[in-house]
Formats: C-alpha cells, sequence, structure tokens
C-alpha cells in the first residue's frame, strides 16, 4: 500500500545541509494501522510529508499501490493525492467558514456538483457525531470537535488512505480518547488504511497494529505492536514503552528481595490466553521451592493482555529448574536474571 525504499531528505539551507532523514525502509500494508513515534526532530512530519509528495525524497522512492510517486505523471499525482487524506495537528480549519464549508472544501475544488456536496457532507457530520454543528464557525467549537471536523474534510475525497500527523497532540487525554475511537471506526468501516505520527506510546497502543520509531532521521525498531512493547531493543524504544508499560521496580520492592543463601530472580512475560491462566497457582502447588512475588505489571495492547511479573525462587537448584521448565511448558516466557 506504502512503502518507502531507501529513503533520504535532506534539507540545504544557507550553506548548511540537515540530514532529516537517512535511509528509511518502511511498510505499510492494506488496513494497517501503522504508527510512527519518535521525539521532537526525529524526521515523523518530513517523513509523512513524503509520503503524500508535499516533499520529495533527495534519493530513494516512495510507492503508493505498488507505483512509485516519481513515476506519476501531474494528472495521475493529483488523482493519487486525492486518495490520501490528511489531519493536522493544529486542525487547519478555515476559520472564516462554517463547518459545513469546511468538510465541503476538497469536493468543491474537485468541482463536485452541489446536491452530491450536501450529501457527502452530511454524511461525514453525523459519522463525526457534528451533525449539529454544520452552521458554526469553527470558533464556536472545542478543540476535539474542530478535530472531527479536520477529520471529516480529510474524508470527503473518499480517500484509502489517512495520515494523521500529530492529530490529538493539542487534546486533552479524554478528547484523545474519543478522537483515537473515531480513527479506529474509520479504519474499520471505511477500510482506510491510517499512518499516525505521535510523540505518544499511549497513541500507538491504543490503536495501531504495527509502528516505527524513529531517532535522527532513521527508523531504529519496528513491528507489530505487539512484539514491540513486549520486546523492546533499542534504548529509546524502551524509553518510550515505559511510559505505557511499567517493567521497573520500585526501589521499595528492590530491598524487598529476601538475601537468602540459594535464591534465584526471573522475570517472566505472559501473553494473551497465558496471561489468564493459574499457572503461577499450579507451579507452588505442586513444587516446594519458596515463591517470592516481587512485581507485576499488566498492559492491554491489542485487545492482548501482556503481563510482566519478577519472582524470586529460593530452594534446590534442580527444583528450580524444573519449575522455570514447566512455566516454559506453559508458554511462559522466562528470564533469570542476575539482579533486578
Ligand atoms: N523545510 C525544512 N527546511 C529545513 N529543515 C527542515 C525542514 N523541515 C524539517 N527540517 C528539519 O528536519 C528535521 C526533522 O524535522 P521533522 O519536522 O520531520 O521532525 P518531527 O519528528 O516531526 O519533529 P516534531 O515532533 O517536533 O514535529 C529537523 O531537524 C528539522 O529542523
Ligand atoms: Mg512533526
Amino acid at each position: 500500500m506504502i512503502e518507502l525504499i531507501e529513503v533520504y531528505k535532506t534539507f540545504n539551507r544557507k550553506g548548511i545541509s540537515n540530514e532529516a532523514l537517512k535511509g528509511i525502509h518502511l511498510k505499510v500494508e492494506k488496513g494497517d494501522i501503522f504508527g510512527v513515534i519518535g521525539y521532537s526532530g526525529a524526521g515523523k512530519s518530513t517523513l509523512i510529508r513524503l509520503v503524500n509528495y508535499l516533499e520529495r525524497p533527495t534519493k530513494g522512492q516512495v510507492f503508493i499501490e505498488g507505483k512509485a510517486l516519481d513515476t506519476y505523471d501531474v494528472k495521475e499525482l493529483r488523482a493519487v493525492k486525492r486518495k490520501i487524506g490528511m489531519v493536522f495537528q493544529h486542525f487547519n480549519l478555515l476559520e472564516s467558514k462554517k463547518v459545513f464549508d469546511n468538510v465541503a472544501m476538497p469536493l468543491i475544488l474537485a468541482n463536485k456538483d452541489k446536491k452530491e456536496i450536501q450529501a457527502r457532507v452530511t454524511e461525514l457530520l453525523e459519522f463525526v457525531g457534528l451533525s449539529d454543528k454544520a452552521g458554526s464557525y469553527p470558533n464556536e467549537l472545542s478543540g476535539g470537535q474542530k478535530q472531527r471536523v479536520g477529520i471529516a474534510r480529510a474524508l470527503a475525497s473518499n480517500p484509502s488512505i489517512l495520515l494523521c500527523d500529530e492529530a490529538t497532540s493539542a487534546l486533552d487525554p479524554q478528547t484523545t480518547q474519543s478522537i483515537l475511537q473515531l480513527l479506529k471506526k474509520i479504519n474499520k468501516e471505511y477500510n482506510i488504511t491510517i499512518m499516525i505520527i505521535t510523540h505518544e506510546m499511549s497513541v500507538i497502543q491504543e490503536i495501531c497494529n504495527k509502528v516505527a520509531v524513529m531517532e535522527n532521521g532513521e527508523i531504529i525498531e519496528q513491528g507489530s505492536v505487539l512484539d514491540v512493547f513486549g520486546h523492546p531493543k533499542h534504548p529509546t524504544t524502551k524509553n518510550f514503552v515505559r511510559t505505557v508499560i511499567q517493567t521497573e521496580l520500585p526501589d521499595r520492592v528492590k530491598q524487598s528481595v529476601e538475601q537468602e543463601a540459594d535464591y534465584r530472580l526471573f522475570k517472566l512475560e505472559f501473553v494473551g490466553e497465558t496471561a489468564s491462566e493459574p499457572i503461577l497457582y499450579n507451579l507452588i502447588r505442586q513444587s516446594d521451592i519458596k515463591f517470592n512475588l516481587l512485581f507485576a505489571s499488566t498492559a492491554e495492547i491489542q485487545e492482548t493482555t501482556l503481563g510482566n511479573m519478577v519472582i524470586q525462587l529460593t530452594g534446590d537448584n534442580e527444583k528450580i529448574n524444573q519449575a522455570v521448565s514447566f512455566l516454559k511448558a506453559n508458554g511462559v516466557e522466562v528470564e533469570e536474571v542476575q539482579e533486578i
């Protein structure tokens, strides 16, 4: 659907060159809600601007539906751009136009007839829950309502791709939630592929199925949200994951490790089904090693539960090994650690 191959973007200004993107490889499949996360200046907006061809790559190619954008002629390019809707952080609404006309703008520009515009805008305003605001001006709306107008406008020309650049960053947490739910609904009901840029891991956790983490113009990690959240590798990814899943033990807990002679420490990870099964109960029942639960947390990702635990096992080495085998056999990921 969207593919970037070995893409570079260098800005040259006043003799100073700035490499905003350095060798980006990325593939977004149809139906994905693909999140791109990174700190400020990582190159996220530049990346999304290449996808709708507001910027051209210095090197490399951007493919939309299998065809490289630089091989499209002007007319084809206009058509493909119409298939890509864009939602902005600060809404970019025309303040002097009513909500209805803001949403209608792309259709007016495409010379659609009045009746068609009326029907489409009415349908869209209903979809985003703003039917009663058609005659209002943007400055009469809340931030969340403005973003709903921005989303309706982006959907007006029936896009197959929706690009969102920090679409919820100007909104409070509750409004963010409702906008994310709306994006989810758009993805499901209209079958629109969504690419969403954010610096908030909670946004990725809430709606994305795939994620790419950017730093200094590069993608440092990418994959399914469950994999990346479950096994972050790069320190920056770990920092982002830490904002939504607690894996660090509080000092007080660290001090509660019982200083016995023959203890061993393990980090456990439970994914999905295993998270709810009474595996630990069974372990404790059938083994006579001493079990000390130091820490546990769970998070909901992609409708799957991800559980983390740290346990201290004390007793005969062979019995501890058996316990570890038992856990592994039950689908729990077990990592022995020297300290926590
Ligand atoms: N038009 C431009 N001219 C020159 N440099 C630019 C231009 N656009 C972006 N840059 C530079 O490219 C780098 C990446 O910028 P970009 O806007 O893509 O980052 P970002 O990840 O979106 O950051 P933020 O989270 O703050 O929006 C930055 O160093 C920025 O200064
Ligand atoms: Mg940006």
